[in-house]
């Protein structure tokens, strides 16, 4: 069985083996991710404020998304290759299909797509014409913006998301992305459901989890209590700018070493020719 294969993840929940999902936005990520083992790359709509200088997840287009995905699938061969759905590419059975299908053509496996179970019949949509389909509840930037705040703390709230995850679940879903929900529900939800939950924020219980790689590596200039650190890459990456730019100013880069010679007979003739061609006729 290959990471690409639909029961794959099924069966990584029965075993308790929790999946490993990242974003990832470019080729030379996807690369190490793959590397790494990762189960699930994820092109995610996150791209427009980590990579694109967008304020907003809504500035997203799917153009955009086809462009990140292209990069990444260069680069992907074993690893599940998700790819977000952007704001307003899903807004009906006809326009989900249209778009889903132009991802699916550029290589991702499958679409993620943000909304609870108003969003049910979409997804039934693709998932009747075999397209893979993960759903993402709780707390959802294209509706909600960019103040993530946690879902599920009271009894409605958490009846809003069980009914979601259930209807989402019977409407083909092949997972659920759980976004800043509480970690007792979530455990609830992740128990429940046959389909494997991926959480972001939402504590230890889920199937798997799912962070975005530009919090991972450190790009991002703050640290979120939902996510880790691992790598320092804001203070490496402004140390190396600085001492390429005081080696360029110093002339010290580039040496010899990175230079390529001319053969000497013919440098000699290219100095010759040009003296001659200066000369006045
Ligand atoms: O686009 C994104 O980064 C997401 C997160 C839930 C991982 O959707």
């Amino acid at each position: 069985m290959t990471k690409k294969d639909r029961s794959y993840l099924q069966t990584l929940k029965v075993a308790h083996e929790p999946i490993v999902m990242l974003t990832c936005y470019d080729f030379p990520t996807a690369v190490l991710q793959e590397q790494a083992g990762v189960d699930v790359i994820f092109v995610g709509d996150s791209v427009g404020t980590n990579l694109l200088g967008y304020t907003s997840e809504r500035e997203v287009t799917v153009d955009d998304m086809v462009h990140h995905l292209r990069a990444v699938r260069r680069a992907v061969s074993d690893a599940y290759l998700l790819v977000d759905m952007p704001f307003e590419s899903f807004e009906t059975a006809d326009l989900a299909l249209r778009n889903a299908r132009r991802l699916l053509d550029e290589g991702a496996d499958g679409v993620k797509l943000e909304g609870g179970q108003e969003r049910a019949a979409v997804v039934r949509a693709l998932t009747d014409t075999g397209i893979d389909v993960c759903g993402h509840i709780g707390f959802t930037p294209q509706t909600l913006g960019s103040k993530g705040r946690v879902q599920g703390k009271s009894f409605e709230q958490a009846k809003v998301l069980l009914q979601s995850a259930l209807t989402l679940q019977d409407a083909g879903a092949l997972m659920l992305v759980l976004e800043l929900v509480t970690e007792d529900l979530s455990r609830l939800i992740s128990e429940r459901l046959r389909i494997p939950t991926i959480g972001i924020g939402s504590g230890r219980f889920c199937d798997g989890q799912v962070l975005v790689i530009t919090d991972v590596l450190g790009i991002s200039p703050f640290t979120r209590k939902i996510a880790k650190r691992y790598q320092e890459y804001q203070g490496l990456t402004l140390e190396a700018i600085r001492r390429y730019s005081d080696e360029v100013r110093n002339h010290l880069f580039p040496t010899e070493d990175n230079a390529f010679p001319t053969n000497p007979e013919d440098l000699a003739r290219a100095e010759d020719w040009l003296r001659v061609s200066q000369e006045p006729s």
